[in-house]
């Protein structure tokens, strides 16, 4: 009889194995568990709109697959999608993307996949400007890239073409942007952002701006799309879009990414190995989301104002805490620096004991290179909103 090796552990591959777990998911799962258990949660940890998805896009998914449009479809997605995506982009920002510069994704997360993967060759460097989404270096990682972390602590969060002009090498290939940022809720002023642009432009850098919460800026910020600048600032940008927060449909799983036709062609290429086409009812789904009526999108809005403007105000009354004002997306990033001491080290202890001690789930900043800090999502009803911080209240007043 013939014996075979035992096999443990798991033979994880290299780039797999330099990856870290996702703190966000973490964050979603302790809430998850704790709920199971019984307790009454406040969860300001998910990155995601409490809203159901508008009625029109779901009638639209009843009314494609009634039709049949369950199979296959293009691995880039369906001609109706990407036209709404394009149109989309001509209304709001002038700007003219061709059929071969557009795709639809499995999301947001999907696009900055495929733009970061069909990119990077060993030992690029990738500049991931702090605190950033928990996915970006990751990402760069797995492509076997490194990733090459950006400090912006001093400008409150806010990147500068010089910070990003220090943090260039010989080996930089690549520059993430995420404005607004997730988690800081920071907005880049559009000159700023254009001449970071510039910059890059001039050293031959790859961009990829992921503009997920592009639709949420507060007043009086405006909604700036690199999208909009001019094409030679263009030629080496990758624009990631994504229907999960504007329109609530973050199950649904659908993105885009626009980008010259040679890098979405190699995207199509990885798609198309890999995932193939983003689910073809939530293409028809989002179909209707561009071009439906977009009521619903501004009662979102105005919602997110409302509590944004009451949970800033309550912040400030918080002992320990300092705030920055977020002009986007709907995340505020206090430092709870005050907060600590030799029982409460980081923020990921500050976390993990509001957890335990009184039911509130926020993410610790660790995980978005931000240590110091905690993520608040406002992405919950007022009332829990109100609820929870005073919990956070009476939970800072112990320790600060
Ligand atoms: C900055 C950022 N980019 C991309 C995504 C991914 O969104 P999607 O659901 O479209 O994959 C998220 C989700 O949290 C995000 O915060």
């Amino acid at each position: 009889m013939k014996t075979f090796p035992a096999m443990s552990p798991f033979p994880v591959s290299e780039n797999v194995a330099r990856m870290q777990s996702s703190a966000t998911i973490a964050a979603m799962q302790a809430a998850q568990a704790l709920r199971a258990s019984g307790a009454n949660v406040c969860d300001f940890g998910a990155g995601e709109p409490d809203f159901d998805t508008p009625a029109n896009i779901k009638e639209a998914a009843e009314k494609a697959m009634r039709a049949g449009r369950t199979k296959y479809t293009a691995a880039g997605g369906i001609r109706e999608l990407n036209r709404a995506i394009i149109d989309f982009y001509k209304r709001e920002f002038g700007t003219e993307y061709q059929p071969n510069e557009v795709m639809t994704t499995a999301g947001g997360k999907q696009a900055v996949f495929n733009a970061v993967v069909t990119l990077l060759n060993p030992g690029d460097e990738c500049l991931v400007p702090k605190p950033y989404w928990v996915t970006f270096p990751e990402i760069a990682v797995f492509a076997g890239g490194k990733p090459v972390f950006i400090e912006t602590e001093e400008t409150n969060f806010v990147l500068t073409v010089d910070q990003v002009e220090r943090a260039i090498t010989p080996r930089t290939k690549l520059l993430i942007m995420n404005s607004p940022s997730n988690p800081s809720g920071r907005v880049l002023p559009p000159a700023q952002f254009r001449r970071i642009m510039e910059l890059a432009a001039e050293r031959g850098i790859y961009v990829v701006s992921d503009e997920c919460y592009l639709r949420f800026v507060y007043a009086p910020g405006e909604v700036f799309s690199a999208a909009s600048l001019p094409a030679e600032l263009r030629s080496r940008l990758c624009i990631a879009g994504s229907f999960s927060k504007t329109y609530a449909m973050t199950g649904w799983r659908v993105g885009y990414a626009l980008a010259q036709a040679g890098w979405t062609g190699a995207m199509l290429k990885v798609q198309g190995h890999s995932t193939s086409n983003a689910n073809s009812i939530a293409q028809w789904a989002a179909v209707e989301a561009l071009t439906g009526p977009q009521e619903s999108v501004s009662t979102m809005l105005g919602e997110y104002t409302a509590r944004r403007a009451w949970l800033l105000n309550a912040l400030k009354e918080i002992p320990g805490m300092k705030c920055n004002e977020p002009e986007g997306a709907f995340y505020a990033f206090p430092d709870v620096r005050g907060c600590l001491n030799k029982d409460l080290k980081t923020s990921e202890d500050f976390a993990q004991r509001l957890l335990e001690e009184e039911h509130t789930v926020v993410t610790g900043g660790g995980g978005f290179g931000a240590e110091g800090y905690v993520r608040i999502s406002y992405a919950t009803s007022m009332e829990q909103i109100q609820e929870g911080v005073k919990r956070i209240r009476r939970f800072a007043e112990k320790y600060a």
